[in-house]
């Protein structure tokens, strides 16, 4: 199984409208076959960034477990699926949810459809194993945004986290983020036993975006 390599556009003023498509574009460059490249961007440019990227993978940021209807302001799931939406990550640190939040969703959501549940440390991603998400994204919150990756500052809790999640689930597959910068943190990631990562600023405040794509894909040999 291809690992991962999901880049979460935020609200970046770099990733968004137009500027969500061209990094979508550029990540679709990037794109090697040993890699399972992702792009997780705003509801608002998952249509424009599927049609202007289409072998690209695209996933939504949030979803709401409600159906069609009166649900003013809700993320509904058929309806980003309908816009281009291939997964989802819930419950990031930016945007924390309940765990019914997230054993509802998944309820709701197609079989095969991928779900990346976001935990702060081991007993959350302990916590959500135990619901069977397809990922669960280890992501300390003080180091989100940072220049230290998680891999260098705290390699501890990916290992502790893939262990954990295995004992419970060793169908569920960890993907951790938080500082990710470069191929060195993605290698090590691997090597702690994680499936991949989740990173934002590394790649959407890149001077040469490019690059940086290149040298994350490198980072897992060719
Ligand atoms: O979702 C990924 C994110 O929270 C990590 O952000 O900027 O530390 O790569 P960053």
């Amino acid at each position: 199984m291809q690992p991962l390599i999901v880049v979460n556009f935020k609200t970046y003023a770099t990733a968004m409208g137009q500027k969500a498509v061209d990094l979508a574009q550029a990540m679709e460059r990037a794109s090697k076959d040993h890699v399972r490249m992702i792009a997780v961007v705003s509801a608002f440019d998952l249509h424009a960034v599927k049609q202007a990227a289409p072998s690209l993978e695209v996933w939504s940021q949030h979803l709401d477990p409600v159906g069609k209807g009166s649900f003013t302001g809700w993320l509904q799931p058929i309806n980003a699926i309908e816009r281009g939406a291939q997964g989802t990550i819930i419950n990031h640190a930016e945007h924390k949810v309940d765990i019914e939040h997230v054993q509802q969703l998944m309820q709701q959501l197609p079989d095969e459809f991928p779900m990346c549940a976001c935990a702060a440390d081991v007993d959350e991603a302990h916590q959500l194993a135990e619901l069977g998400p397809t990922f669960i994204a280890v992501e300390p919150p003080e180091l989100i945004g940072g220049d230290i990756s998680v891999t260098t500052a705290d390699p501890a809790i990916v290992s502790e986290t893939v262990n954990a999640v295995r004992a419970i689930n060793p169908h569920v597959r960890v993907l951790c983020g938080a500082g990710v910068k470069d191929g060195k943190d993605v290698k090590t990631a691997v090597e702690l036993g994680a499936h991949g990562v989740l990173l934002a600023s590394g790649v959407t405040k890149a001077s040469d975006v490019d690059a940086v794509l290149a040298d994350l894909v490198a980072g897992l040999g060719n």
